[in-house]
């Protein structure tokens, strides 16, 4: 696709209010914190096969990075961004500054993600997922969004942003979207420039873990596991946060004599880069690995 015209970029809330009031009919959002690449790029045109309009935020929200993490190196590319809006067909751009975001400062009241927000990523990055909701409500109000699409890369995040608009009654369906890999396996992801070539070649072994635990996936939840772990103990540069068999929605370990849909997912910390991947499966006779979680979700076609 070669590239089209130039999204509109607004930078404040006015900006943002007077463009969308151009903007008839229904409209999707992407949220992203910039760094753009072929996952996002997927989100953009799952969501305009359906949509009259796209708009795409592009914020890296500090309300969600904990001391000592990676806020000040997160790349930070603009222009590229807005180019691939472009090619994509974006129409609206939003790319506020934290100020613009939160004009008075930190904000006193914020979303609480609740308990599925401290377990399994939330356990590493207390206040993660509050952060995360609360920016993510307030880029549904300010977008006014009809539909919203999220990438099953971040399953965790997905889930809670489900359950915060379920919970709280927002106006906007949530829509996933499968993860987008290199030809390698590798999933897609902004930190994956952090990778040494090295480290590059060891993370490898996460979607090599998956594969080879959605492969044993109907001899059942120990097979899963035990095959998983044995791809991951072989790789010593892989330093594993959490591998984990779990229901999809309460994300809780799934018993040995479960079958049913459950997510594999792995957190790893490879050279300095803190990597996370899942695979959605069905677990038991006839189990195998499935797109996106279907429980509970709107899969985007
Ligand atoms: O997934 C992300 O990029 C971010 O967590 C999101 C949803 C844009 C909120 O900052």
């Amino acid at each position: 696709m070669g590239e089209r015209t130039r999204p509109t970029l607004a930078r404040t809330r006015e900006e943002l209010a007077a463009a969308r009031a151009e903007l008839p009919g229904e409209v999707a959002v992407v949220m992203t914190m910039g760094a753009l690449h072929e996952g996002h790029a997927e989100l953009i045109r799952t969501a305009r096969r359906r949509a009259q309009h796209v708009l795409v935020t592009i914020f890296l929200n500090p309300l969600q990075f904990g001391a000592g993490e990676d806020l000040s190196r997160y790349p930070r590319t603009l222009d590229v961004d807005l180019g691939i809006c472009a090619r994509e067909g974006v129409e609206l751009v939003f790319a506020p500054t934290p100020d613009v975001v939160y004009p008075e400062g930190d904000p006193g009241v914020r979303m609480s993600a609740g308990p599925l927000g401290e377990v399994l990523e939330g356990r590493s990055r207390p206040g993660h997922f509050d952060g995360v909701l609360t920016v993510v409500a307030k880029l549904l109000h300010l977008t006014r969004a009809d539909r919203a699409y999220f990438g099953q890369k971040d399953a965790q995040q997905l889930l809670l942003i489900r359950r915060m608009v379920r919970d709280l009654d927002f106006p906007v369906e949530v829509v996933s979207v499968p993860t987008v890999r290199e030809g390698d396996g590798l999933a897609m992801s902004s930190r994956n420039t952090y990778l040494t070539p090295s480290d590059r070649e060891a993370a490898l072994s996460l979607s090599r873990a998956l594969r080879a635990g959605a492969d044993a996936a109907v001899e059942g939840p120990s097979a899963v596991r035990r095959a998983a772990r044995s791809v991951l103990v072989a790789e010593p540069l892989v330093l594993v946060d959490y591998l984990v068999l779990v229901h999809p929605t309460t994300l809780q370990d799934v018993p040995e004599w479960y079958h049913g849909e459950a997510l594999l997912a792995v957190a790893a910390r490879v050279g300095t880069t803190r990597l996370i991947d899942n695979q959605p499966l069905r677990v038991g006779p006839g189990g195998g690995p499935l797109e996106v979680s279907v429980v509970g979700g709107t899969m985007g076609s």
